[in-house]
């Protein structure tokens, strides 16, 4: 029986009260978008499926996402069913800032949710881009073409702290981290926090951390439930109250391109991404 707290409401695994968070109330109207980040330069911690899932749920919510693949893997577009082969993608739209945004943008199956697709050509973005004039803000001027049309934008960035990511930090207005509960969990995350208060400093005054998402959480584990407890004491109540939980359904989610709010909507982890959905409205950080 997991702990209560003097109210009588559960403990959640952040040591904090369990809070179910009220479903947002639908919006009147649309835009601009809130842009939000998904960054950790650490690989496999969550960030990819966090960005599929949280848009996912969002769309539920009738709010209108863009989906923004910033990572030459494009493990986003295919996790949204979108194949990337001989399409114009991301990249196209960074090299030549005139194309016309609206013309790369996908409808995913999910409605209100669209995606910015990308592929291996992105790979050769960085090269390509470390001449150009205000090359941190090229992304930014990209999204700033549709950004009236949506109501949040979420970028999954690769995992690296290069060139995209700065463009991604320059273009948003908050920063979403997901750390694994897993060992070495909080190694390079002050790297991290130091390139997005150097992006603070120089390019991106407002940016704002809109919370720590612990991912792939297993409570039998003391290990997990031990690097949750620190990760807690580093970041206190920046570390969003949801978290989510290992399963296999997310791998099986991504090979059949659906969300796993689409591909096993009863499942607790669609649920944790629901309840992730409703905690950033909550705070703030979405419409
Ligand atoms: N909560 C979870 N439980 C179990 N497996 C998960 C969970 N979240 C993600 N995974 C799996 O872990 C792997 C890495 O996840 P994901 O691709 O989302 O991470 P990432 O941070 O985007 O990785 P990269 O840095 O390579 O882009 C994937 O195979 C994914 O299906
Ligand atoms: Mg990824």
């Amino acid at each position: 029986m997991a702990k209560k707290t003097k109210d009588d409401i559960p403990m959640g695994p952040t040591g904090r009260p369990y809070h179910g968070f009220d479903i947002p109330a639908p919006l009147s109207s649309h835009g601009p978008a809130r842009i939000i980040a998904l960054c950790n330069q650490k690989g496999g911690v969550g960030k990819t499926t966090t960005s599929i899932n949280l848009a996912a749920a969002l769309a539920e919510y009738g709010r209108r996402v863009l989906a923004v693949d910033f990572d030459p893997q494009g493990a986003l577009s295919a996790g949204l069913g979108i194949p990337t082969h001989d399409i114009p993608t991301i990249y196209d739209l960074l090299l030549d800032p005139k194309r016309d945004a609206h013309d790369v943008i996908v409808q995913s199956a999910t409605s209100n949710l669209d995606v910015l697709p990308a592929n291996i050509d992105l790979s050769a973005a960085e090269v390509h881009l470390v001449n150009e004039v205000a090359r941190e803000t090229i992304l930014s001027r990209v999204l700033r073409q549709v950004a009236g049309e949506y109501d949040v934008i979420l970028i999954d960035c690769q995992p690296s702290l290069g060139l995209l990511t700065v463009n991604a930090l320059t273009a948003a207005h908050g920063v979403l981290i997901p750390l694994e509960c897993e060992f070495f969990a909080l190694r390079g995350v002050a790297l991290l926090i130091e390139t997005i208060d150097k992006v603070r400093d120089r390019l991106n005054p407002a940016i704002k951390l809109d919370g720590v998402l612990a991912t792939m959480y297993d409570p039998r584990t003391l290990h997990s439930r031990e690097v949750l407890e620190r990760v807690v004491e580093a970041f206190g109540d920046d570390v969003l109250e949801t978290v989510i939980g290992r399963t296999v359904k997310f791998p099986d989610a991504s090979v059949s391109g659906v969300p796993i709010t689409e591909f096993a909507p009863e499942h607790p982890a669609a649920q944790a991404y629901l309840r992730l959905a409703r905690e950033l409205v909550s705070r703030g950080a979405v419409a």
